[in-house]
């Protein structure tokens, strides 16, 4: 039984996801927005690579049945129902609807995911849910990848140290389970934090950028532990809640 890490998706192989279990964490603000989304009960989420594809897209639908969402720069797109700040992903907005969602890093690491046997995405805001999950796919026997989405590809902070986070937490299920190095990095990044998770967002570039922007409120709800008690499967192009899933 394996867990790596791997710190963005610039280095990610579809060697590194084929037969595994893969997560995915952007943490600020793309994982956090699709636990709520679909804790609000949002039908299904569709990644998609760029705001063009999401005008296209829509086209398939009812206007009434779609949301198109998603930020560039991490402000709305001009044009769009909602931007990528979990507040707006509320019941009214989303309940029933299908959520047409373009970020600049948390939908491309989802795109990057080729092969895996299963793909779910996490964030502090559905944490134990998550690692409820992790833990049964590993006893399983499914081994795991966790995919940071990083900023433009590379490390960021905030998604290495919830990374660290549920490592620690899979470790104290399963002792035995073997870690790269990059998760061995990656509680020790978490454990130089702890509980603190605002200062892990006020210290890293992309919590500094959005507390810069106006999105101070959305760095609250990011560190909200369990709020959005939901995992979240990608499967065939789309996300759903895990019970949806199920169905
Ligand atoms: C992303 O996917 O790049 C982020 O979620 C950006 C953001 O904070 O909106």
């Amino acid at each position: 039984m394996r867990t790596d890490v791997f710190f963005g998706t610039s280095t990610l192989t579809a060697a590194d996801t084929a037969g595994r279990t893969a997560v995915v964490i952007d943490v600020l603000r793309a994982s956090t927005s699709i636990a709520a989304a679909l804790c609000n009960g949002a039908r299904t989420i569709i990644p998609l690579d760029g705001a063009d594809e999401v005008i296209i897209r829509a086209k398939a639908y009812e206007r009434r049945e779609v949301l198109l969402a998603g930020e560039r720069r991490m402000l709305p797109v001009p044009g769009f129902d909602v931007g990528n700040s979990p507040h707006e992903y509320t019941r009214e907005m989303v309940e029933g609807r299908t959520v047409l969602l373009s970020t600049t890093n948390g939908t491309a690491a989802l795109v990057a995911v080729q092969g895996a046997r299963e793909t779910i995405v996490t964030s502090y805001a559905n944490f134990s849910v998550s690692v409820n999950y992790l833990v049964s796919a590993l006893q399983r026997g499914s081994d795991v990848t966790i995919v940071c989405a990083g900023r433009e590809r590379q490390f960021s902070l905030e998604d290495t140290a919830c990374a660290g986070r549920l490592v620690r937490y899979l470790i104290g299920a399963i002792p035995e389970l073997e870690l790269n190095d990059a998760a061995r990095a990656a509680m020790l990044i978490e454990s130089a934090y702890g509980d603190d998770l605002r200062r892990i967002f006020s210290e890293s570039a992309h919590g500094q950028a959005l507390a810069d922007a106006g999105f101070e409120s959305d760095l609250e709800i990011c560190a909200a532990t369990d709020a959005f008690p939901v995992v979240p499967v990608y499967s065939d192009h789309r996300i759903v809640a895990l019970s949806q899933a199920a169905e």
